[in-house]
């Protein structure tokens, strides 16, 4: 069943190219240059009535819609708010003909995303959901339907059903800007190629197990830490926080960069492990001074960069790079660097890294 993996979770985060694939390979034209999502049954006067999306969920598929804000807001132009799903009945949020709620839920069961589902469709919004089940309450309640071919994810840590969601923003989002024309199409025939790319540089990131190894056995003996990073990359140090106490329990926190120095940065003592993402072009001259802030703490800094860029290297203890490709796609890899974290991390602290202790896979209780 593991297919020679010693762990579900391994295998999963293994499968992860094969999932990419699977998930957009059909819904990219054979040009290259647009993506058809068919099952969207929105017309495009009815995309171009959507006046604010939000998109609600929980856990590892909430911080997928982080990311999923950030995509939607740059491609599209549309205003994007991400929330948690047990939090959103409860705020009155405003909700109409004009908004579009998407709910994202691996498996389709939780019971706060489906009520806030049923709250959505009450106000009268149009729910489009991104599920890995079909069939699933969530897929059949939703007036669409976006189905991630991820597979059966059986590890309670979420790996390949949350990088499957990222993709199925990508498509979701160059959707929406091919019918309100706020690309030019080589823009996005830039973006589908960029995206085509990531299975194989997934492998490459999975080849490189080993360095990410190293570290996990240094951070194994830590009790606590932190994830830094602007912009994409803080939507991605929260996932690769959630992850590692969910499988680990090493207590760390995801910090945006520069917030830390507004409290945070009180607890940065001597040797503590500091994960830094450095990914995002625009942003990284203001990441690395917020790096050497925490450096010159005493931090040890891990940095995750992309290859071929000295800059983040120069400033980090160690680095690992992941491979080129567009700021917008780097949450595709980066995130695979801290998946293989968490479960080495797990590993080496001698856990049940499948069966976290007080977790259940589903969760349909509110
Ligand atoms: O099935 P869902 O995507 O709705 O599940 C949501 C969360 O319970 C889930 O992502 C959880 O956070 C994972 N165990 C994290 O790895």
């Amino acid at each position: 069943e593991k297919a020679g993996f010693e762990h579900f979770m391994l295998k999963e985060i293994h499968e992860q190219p094969k999932a990419y694939r699977d998930t957009m390979t059909s819904r990219i034209s054979s040009e290259g240059d647009r993506v058809t999502l068919q099952e969207i049954g929105m017309t495009p006067d009815e995309i171009r009535a959507i006046n604010r999306i939000h998109i609600v969920a929980c856990g590892t598929a909430y911080h997928a819609g982080l990311v999923g804000k950030y995509v939607i807001e740059k491609l599209a132009r549309i205003s994007v708010e991400t929330d948690v799903a047990s939090e959103y009945r409860y705020r009155s949020p405003i909700i109409t003909k004009e908004t579009l709620v998407i709910v994202v839920s691996q498996s389709g069961e939780t019971a706060d995303t489906l009520a806030a589902l049923r709250e959505a469709k009450r106000c009268g919004a149009r729910v489009l959901a991104i599920t890995n089940v079909v069939g699933s309450s969530v897929a059949r309640e939703a007036d669409d339907v976006i189905t991630t071919w991820a597979g059966l994810e059986i590890a309670v840590a979420s790996t390949k059903a949350y990088t499957s969601q990222l993709i199925a923003f990508y498509l979701l989002g160059l959707h929406l800007a091919q019918t309100l024309d706020t690309q030019t199409p080589a823009y996005i025939a830039e973006v589908i190629t960029a995206l085509k790319e990531l299975p194989a540089q997934v492998e490459r990131v999975l080849e490189q197990a080993d360095q990410i190894k190293e570290f996990a056995d240094e951070i194994s003996t830590h009790n606590d830490l932190f994830f830094i990073g602007r912009g994409l990359d803080y939507a991605v140090a929260l996932e690769g926080s959630l992850k590692l106490k969910e499988i680990s329990y090493i207590h760390s926190e995801a910090y945006a960069a520069g917030e830390l120095k507004h409290g945070t940065l009180a607890l940065i003592q001597e040797g503590i492990p500091v994960i830094a993402l450095g990914t995002q072009h625009e942003l990284m001259e203001k990441t690395i001074s917020n790096i050497k802030e925490v450096k010159a703490r005493g931090a040890h800094v891990l940095g995750i960069g992309v290859e071929g860029e000295d800059e983040l290297q120069k400033a980090v203890d160690t680095i690992f790079n992941i491979p080129r490709t567009l700021d917008l796609l780097a949450p595709a890899l980066s995130v695979i660097s801290l998946q293989l974290l968490s479960y080495y991390a797990s590993l080496a602290r001698g856990n049940d890294v499948d069966k976290p202790r007080n977790l259940a896979k589903s969760v349909t209780v509110e």
